[in-house]
């Protein structure tokens, strides 16, 4: 599986889950890589040019049974890091491929970026999206660290990923 970073803060909230998460399917026995857009060269990523990094991001994306996809809520929707990467993503490269929305904002109200923004950018492309994405605000996390909650909120969407990636032929 792969997780995907769209922040681009060297102290990312959202990368902190999506690491979390990679780990909780890597201790069920999966190989699991995080692809960091932050750290990704942004000519190519913006389409100018080409570069190998991007290319193996892209094609380690369309390889993997669980796509999981991080960042923070940039004007009440994902940030546009990620919406670069989805966008050199090939037409219907995730079609029988399980999605995981993570998302974290300073504000409770903009929860529903996960399933008004998240949501479709996978649905656009094929992907079969969990039904419990993940949503943490800025009170939820201590030094950098996701409280309790959020934890539990990430093993339940890691055993329903994990079941429909199962069930997806
Ligand atoms: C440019 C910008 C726009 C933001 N817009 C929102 C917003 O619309 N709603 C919200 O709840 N938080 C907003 N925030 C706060 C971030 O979503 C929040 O701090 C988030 O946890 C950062 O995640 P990260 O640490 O993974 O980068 C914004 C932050 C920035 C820098």
């Amino acid at each position: 599986m792969v997780g995907i970073s769209g922040s681009p803060s060297g102290t990312s909230k959202s990368r902190a889950l999506v690491e979390h998460t990679l780990g909780c399917f890597a201790a069920r026995g999966a190989s699991s890589e995080l692809i960091d857009l932050a750290g990704l060269p942004a000519d190519a990523l913006l389409g100018r040019v080409t570069a190998p990094a991007v290319t193996t991001a892209l094609e380690t994306t369309t390889r993997a049974r669980i796509v999981i996809a991080g960042t923070p809520v940039y004007r009440a929707t994902y940030s546009g890091l990620l919406k670069l990467f989805f966008d050199l993503l090939p037409q219907d490269s995730l079609v029988g491929k399980i999605g995981v929305p993570i998302a974290t904002g300073h504000a409770a109200a903009h929860a529903l970026a996960v399933d008004h923004g998240l949501r479709p950018l996978f649905a656009s492309l094929g992907a079969t999206v969990i039904a419990a994405g993940v949503y943490g605000t800025s009170a939820q996390f201590q030094d950098g660290k996701p409280a309790a909650e959020l934890l539990q909120a990430v093993d339940r969407a890691v055993r329903e990923a994990w079941a429909l990636a199962g069930a997806v032929g």
